[in-house]
């Protein structure tokens, strides 16, 4: 159908989706969800956690910093409480996991392998948690044994999100690609540091991750490389506000893109961003998404 994209085998109605930790686990805005191409759920580790301790926000000029540090009910409550309601969301579901030892993805993968959702996306990139998390994803040969151990156990889309902190990620997306993945989500959050006016850690985590449009111009950047360096499907994601903005990712390789912070302005975010999309689309009367995917690179 006119509009669609297929990434690993799955349909996506259009190339926008909701990205993790900033769109709630989508029940909360279904009208909006069920437009979008798919969300990404708030991320899901094994065991509940409380996370980081506030302030867990900071605005800066451009952005914002957060130390949220994976707050999540765990699997099973999950399972129990959240994905009923999250299956009668007519999008594409992808469920971000993270982990703290690389039995913990394994389980993960296992505990929702029988579950009616579309995927899973790796959070091999998360910068407010002390251990996992972005530690993981700055070595590729980490990022390929995660995402080996997890593919055997799923037949799902298998989607990594990586970190472009201290690494470069063509190397971690090429580890991810050798292992399996159907994709890579190129990148999460950069590393972080507010002070307050003592100058002491503004954050309750100390430091944080950096989103929003400060973040445009390197995440492009990421996904200009990363989509030469790989053949698997680049998901882009860092500073998208815009139609604008999910254009030039598209053209500079992406497939899919991730809105983020922009949730966190407007519960709509994401939806704007698909509707500007659209129009710049019918605008240049460009057929089909796949024509522009890339352009960047051919000149
Ligand atoms: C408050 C907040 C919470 C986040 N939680 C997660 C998470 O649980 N898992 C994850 O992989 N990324 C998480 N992220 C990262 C976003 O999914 C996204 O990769 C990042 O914000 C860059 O996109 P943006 O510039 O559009 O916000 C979070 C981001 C924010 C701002």
């Amino acid at each position: 159908m006119k509009g669609e994209v297929v990434v690993g085998g799955v349909r996506f109605a259009n190339p926008v989706l909701a990205a993790s930790g900033t769109f709630g686990y989508g029940v909360e805005f279904k009208g909006i969800a069920n437009r979008l191409g798919g969300i990404v759920t708030k991320g899901v580790t094994l065991e509940e956690r409380a996370g980081n301790p506030p302030p867990r926000i900071a605005e800066v000029p451009s952005g914002i910093v957060n130390s949220v540090g994976l707050e999540n009910p765990g699997l099973i409550k999950f399972k129990r409480q959240i994905l009923p309601k999250l299956k009668k969301i007519k999008t594409r579901i992808l469920v971000n996991v993270a982990g703290f030892e690389v039995d913990e993805f394994i389980r993960l993968a296992e505990g929702l392998e029988e579950e009616n959702i579309d995927g899973l996306e790796l959070n091999l990139s998360c910068p407010n948690v002390s251990e996992g998390g972005a530690v993981f994803g700055q070595t590729p040969q980490k990022v390929e044994e995660i995402t080996r151990a997890v593919r055997k156990r799923t037949k799902k889309l298998l989607v990594v999100k990586l970190t472009a902190n201290f690494v470069d990620p063509r190397e971690t997306a090429k580890a991810a690609e050798a292992a399996g993945a159907d994709a890579v989500t190129v990148i999460n959050t950069l590393y972080g540091l507010i002070l307050d006016d003592n100058g002491r850690p503004f954050l309750g985590g100390r430091t944080g991750g950096i989103s929003g449009p400060a973040i445009k111009p390197f995440a492009l950047f990421c996904v200009d490389r990363v989509a030469a360096a790989v053949k698997i499907p680049v998901i882009g994601c860092g500073g998208i506000i815009s139609g604008r903005d999910a254009f030039d990712f598209l053209c500079a390789g992406a497939r899919l893109v991730q809105v983020g912070s922009a949730n966190l302005t407007a519960p709509n975010g994401a939806l704007r961003v698909l509707q500007e999309l659209k129009i710049i689309i019918s605008e240049k009367r460009i057929k089909g998404w796949e024509s522009i995917v890339g352009t960047a690179r051919r000149g």
